[in-house]
């Protein structure tokens, strides 16, 4: 099981980094997005009881916090250390690599990490399947669909709940 106080301290961190910052196209701040990943990782960890729960859900609340807030990995390993801010630095795209290859990039930099760093993603992904925002066009939409597929295949095995689930929100989400 996770443990509350670190869910707490997490939450605060992001709350702060995250700021005014909300959810594109939801107009909710950004820690609905952030809790909502949380939610998903913590059922799974009560599926999975293999599962580091506390690492799971600190890096579910933190995931976006240096792609999104400007938050150092210097900050990270300060405050909730190396696996958290090793997990968070998977999870964040690189800019530096071009923008058609960021997201595989990222993926084979979670692949390389422990199990817990590839629920976040997964739980990630399942809670950006909500509707697509009205102004994205149908194309915009099934390159979406496209890349969840993406992360399916290459996290195959970490998580087969969460992997379950996201494969039924890809089945759903309407191009
Ligand atoms: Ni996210």
């Amino acid at each position: 099981m996770w443990d509350p106080d670190a869910y707490k301290r997490a939450l605060d961190f992001a709350a702060k980094a995250h700021g005014a910052q909300t959810v594109p196209g939801g107009g909710f701040p950004y820690v609905v997005h952030l809790t909502k990943v949380a939610a998903e990782v913590m059922r799974a960890c009560a599926e999975d009881e293999g599962l580091d729960a506390t690492l799971a859900v600190t890096c579910a609340l933190l995931h976006d916090s240096v792609e999104d807030a400007g938050v150092s990995r210097e900050q990270l390993v300060g405050a909730f250390g190396a696996k958290v801010a090793d997990g968070v630095e998977a999870l964040t795209k690189r800019e530096s690599v071009p923008k058609p290859e960021r997201m595989l990039d990222s993926l084979a930099r979670i692949a390389a990490q422990p199990r817990e760093i590839a629920i976040v993603k997964l739980a990630d992904r399942i809670t950006n399947l909500e509707p697509a925002p009205p102004q994205w066009s149908a194309e915009k939409r099934a390159a979406y669909r496209e890349e969840a597929k993406q992360i399916l295949d290459a996290l195959q095995g970490r998580c087969a709940w969460l992997e379950a689930r996201l494969a039924q929100k890809i089945a759903e989400y309407a191009v």
